[in-house]
């Protein structure tokens, strides 16, 4: 005989599913990413599908998507449905410049590593090849030449809305 899962996960639950701390749960949550009903004794109730869109902020996290591309994913879907397998293919889809740009970046740095990465420390000799008079620091702040353009539009932009 086959049990019936049920259809609403106490907060405790989801995290013992998910594999996701009560902590990041409830920031998940605080972020609209997930949702819960309260029940008359003020406890949270989750559907079942949360451990679905819990797995999605995991994978995409994982990959280093950040929170706020992925809500703004999940904003996407009608009627904030859970992602099914063909809305999981879209976002994923949607989300591979930024792993590409992600990829670029992380290549760079392996090929960067030993090398003057232009933060203005003119500390290596081939800063001064590479960096002379801190060149780079006029570009912006921090490690300039790490930084793929993706990274500089997103400071760029970052920087305007402060200013
Ligand atoms: S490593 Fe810092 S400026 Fe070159």
């Amino acid at each position: 005989m086959t049990r019936t899962p049920p259809a609403e996960l106490t907060v405790g639950q989801v995290a013992a599913r998910s594999g996701v701390a009560v902590s990041a749960l409830h920031f998940y949550e605080e972020k609209g990413l997930i949702s819960s009903r309260r029940t008359s004794g003020n406890q949270r109730r989750y559907p079942r599908e949360t451990l679905r869109r819990v797995a999605a902020i995991r994978v995409a996290q994982r990959v280093g998507i950040p929170l706020r591309m992925v809500k703004e994913a999940f904003a996407t879907l009608p009627d904030g449905r859970t992602p099914d397998r063909e809305d999981w293919a879209r976002l994923s889809a949607a989300w591979c410049d930024e792993l590409d740009t992600r990829i670029e970046q992380l290549t760079r740095l392996r090929n960067s590593l030993a090398d003057c990465i232009g933060c203005g420390c003119l500390s290596l000799d081939r800063c001064l090849l590479r960096n002379r008079d801190d060149r780079l620091g006029e570009q912006g702040s921090g490690p300039r030449r790490l930084f793929t353009r993706a990274v500089r539009e997103e400071e760029d932009r970052a920087n305007l809305r402060i200013h």
